[in-house]
């Protein structure tokens, strides 16, 4: 009888310091704990590295101002966009920004915050020629494999005849592009209209498309989810989201 009262209350103990463990962002000599963000930092103005290598974007910002609230220290690990959700399954890291849309298909791999922006698709080429779905019969449209676009491409091919490259690099779909690999990058809308901009490449936006918006991705069940969502609620409310969006999507 004693034994076991002695034994219960060890576990009891050791359930009442892990939950202290997991409650708290801060460990034992008071240093932060991490907070490993997944990225895929080849999509301007989300996510990108500025001439000196640091990551830049609306999602590392926003990424930093969670890290912040919640009291972790946050590490970035860049990655192929189509590795993120392996990355995420396999506990590899523990949340993931990267302009990933929550889409239901994913939503069965991974949990999804609530969501911070929403952008569309846009088609992006060098010279003003297309201004249809139906005009890009016979060119070859490029697009980041991994993504919604990829998806969106395939489905539209069932209506045009176009051929579909796929690149596991959006910076190497402009490329693409410009050295006319590829007639056509179709891409997040605010994505395209920085290299629009930035290139002086032509682009009309994707009246077909019915993506959902961006979320914050994190493993199945993960206890951020809650965090996370009440952080995007008080950023919303107070004005930091709209001031973010203002810095890094003023046009879209
Ligand atoms: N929003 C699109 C998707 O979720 C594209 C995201 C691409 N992101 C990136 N970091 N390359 O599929």
């Amino acid at each position: 009888m004693k034994k076991g009262i002695g034994f219960g209350i060890i576990i009891l103990t050791l359930v009442l310091s892990l939950m202290g463990c997991s409650s708290s962002s801060a460990n034992e000599s008071g240093q932060k704990e991490k907070l490993v963000m997944g990225t895929s930092a080849d999509f301007a103005p989300f996510e990108s590295r500025n001439s000196e290598g640091e990551f830049v974007g609306f999602d590392i910002e926003l990424a930093h101002a969670i890290a912040e609230e919640l009291g972790y220290e946050l590490e970035i690990k860049d990655m192929k966009f189509d590795g993120l959700i392996g990355a995420l399954q396999t506990n590899r890291v523990d949340m993931v920004l990267a302009g990933m849309s929550a889409t239901e298909k994913r939503s069965k791999n991974v949990d999804f915050s609530t969501e911070y922006n929403h952008s569309g698709e846009i088609f992006v080429f060098s010279e003003a020629t297309i201004s249809s779905v139906e005009e890009l019969e016979g060119k070859t449209v490029g697009v980041q494999l991994g993504t919604i676009q990829e998806e969106g491409a395939k489905k539209l091919q069932e209506e045009v005849d176009f051929d579909i490259k796929l690149v596991d690099n959006s910076t190497t779909l402009i490329q693409e592009l410009n050295s006319n690999r590829i007639d056509v990058a179709y891409m997040d809308k605010a994505a395209g209209e920085g290299y629009m901009k930035e290139q002086n490449l032509e682009g009309f936006d994707d009246p077909t498309s019915s993506s959902p918006g961006m979320a914050v991705a994190f493993p199945v069940e993960s206890e951020l989810v809650e965090d996370v969502n009440q952080v995007l609620k008080k950023m919303e409310e107070n004005g930091e989201l709209d001031k973010l969006k203002e810095k890094w999507l003023q046009d879209s």
